[in-house]
């Protein structure tokens, strides 16, 4: 049994007023606010930059370094957007977070603006969270009640309004471009770029969209120092993080550990894979990161490790499957959701998302041939990279990563003529193909 955990945004989420201000400061909140505000902006770049903290949201830019391309005296507005819209299949650390600990993120969005010389940020949470939204704005209204937010925060001199934007519920609105578009008012589609939203973003000022989680660790790195922070994880993915473990496991759920901890380790946390069941596939990071099996889990979950075995850390959004899942017809309803949640602005990805609905969803019953895996593969090569954003390219991870490891079990489909896992066949023969 290990004991790798290093509980930080999760440490007070069992206690029953954990989402309030008072709760918040008994375990010593908001006193980095007052020792950021009394630092010179830069300084506080620098600082982040130093931490090594790269950005939670899935693409791991660091984020000092982000903040540092915010230009300064170009006597434009500045904004900080914040990036709650957590929808990818798996993802689920964002919210709980924002439900349970609302003021990490708060007090690290006081810092960032102050960092940046922002004086309105915004949170654009999915419209479906109404619970979390409400926490938001409840949190909100007593940040500007202890004079956290507002004028003169803590009678520094700096001035900050938080808007808290509900979106409508749209997975392509999480694509920092397209939120921006979705929060001017616009349908939400991705924008070309450059320009990047540090230079033009919203109503075109410079602009730092952040994840939730990626803002919420700055209070600790403030508070703590850049080295204590980089203390944890490997060389290259400094600190920790939320690991989101979902699916066949005895206690899914937020384990925060350092990064490049292994899915064994987490495993032994979370009591392993559900009595009697044994690990079949998983993803490192959701379902737009190609799948890992059981031979990766001692991979090194930091981000250099996950690409050096083949997939990427993403939002560290652990689903866990056990022998008893059919794999076509997991990656079928990922692939579904893409489909329904492509925008529709590049032909790659409107049309070939369809198509390989299709093809999977002959697969998945036994229809198909094996000529179809090599015309999935062609499609969904000619999705990648050609596709305007990274949705586009997600499709692709999942179906070659899954006829990589698992080709036998398409083909069984086809020498049955039906999936060998559906309810009645399962018991028969869901054994055979692992
Ligand atoms: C289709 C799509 C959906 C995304 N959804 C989210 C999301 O829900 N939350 C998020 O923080 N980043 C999401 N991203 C990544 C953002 O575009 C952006 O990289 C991130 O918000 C930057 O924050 P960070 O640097 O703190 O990670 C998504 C990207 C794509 C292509
Ligand atoms: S890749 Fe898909 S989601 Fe992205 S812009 Fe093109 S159609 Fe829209």
């Amino acid at each position: 049994m290990t004991s790798v955990l290093t509980p930080e945004l999760t440490a007070r989420w069992d206690e029953p007023d954990s989402f309030t201000r008072a709760a918040y400061r008994r375990g010593g909140g908001y006193r980095a606010l007052a020792k950021a505000l009394e630092m010179n902006p830069d300084d506080l770049v620098q600082l982040t930059k130093d931490s090594g903290l790269r950005g939670r949201g899935g693409a791991g830019f660091p984020t000092g370094l982000k903040w540092g391309f915010i230009p300064q005296g170009d006597g434009k507005p500045h904004y900080l957007v914040v990036n709650a819209d957590e929808s990818e299949p798996g993802a689920c650390k964002d919210i709980p977070t924002m439900l349970a600990n609302p003021h990490a993120l708060i007090e690290g969005i006081v810092i960032a603006c102050y960092a940046i010389r922002a004086d309105k940020a915004f949170i654009y949470v999915r419209g479906e969270v109404l619970h979390v939204i409400r926490r938001l704005h409840h949190a909100v209204a007593e940040a500007y009640a202890a004079g956290y937010l507002g004028s003169n925060i803590l009678g520094s001199g700096f001035d900050l309004d938080v808007v808290v934007h509900a979106g409508a519920g749209a997975y392509i609105c999480g694509e920092e471009t397209a939120l921006l578009d979705s929060l001017e008012g616009f349908r939400g589609q991705p924008r070309l770029k450059p320009p990047f939203p540090a230079i033009a973003g919203l109503y075109a000022c410079p602009t730092v969209v952040n994840n939730v989680e990626s803002i919420a660790s700055i209070p600790y790195i403030i508070s703590n120092g850049a080295a204590d922070f980089a203390a944890f994880g490997t060389e290259k993915s400094k600190g920790f993080g939320i690991f989101s473990l979902s699916g066949h496991v005895t206690t899914p759920g937020q384990y925060e550990a350092p990064l490049g901890t292994t899915l064994r380790e987490l495993l032994d946390l979370s009591g392993g894979i559900r009595a009697g069941h044994r690990l079949k596939f998983w993803t490192p990071g959701g379902s737009s990161t190609p799948l890992f099996t059981e031979e990766h889990l001692d991979v090194a979950l930091d981000y250099e490790s996950v690409v050096a075995a083949g997939s990427m850390l993403g939002t560290r959004s652990l689903q866990i499957f056990d022998e008893t899942t059919c794999v076509v017809r997991v990656v079928l309803r990922w692939i579904q959701f893409y489909e329904h949640e492509s925008c529709g602005k590049c032909t790659p990805c409107r049309e070939g998302s369809y198509w390989v609905v299709q093809l999977l969803d002959q697969l998945e019953r036994g229809e198909g041939s094996e000529a179809d895996l090599d015309k999935l593969l062609d499609i969904c090569q000619n999705i990648t990279g050609r596709s305007f954003c990274a949705l586009g390219d997600s499709i692709e991870s999942p179906v070659k990563s899954s006829i990589r490891y698992f080709k036998d079990e398409y083909l069984e489909h086809q020498r049955r003529g039906g999936c060998p896992f559906d309810p009645v066949a399962s018991t028969l023969f869901a054994g055979e193909l692992v």
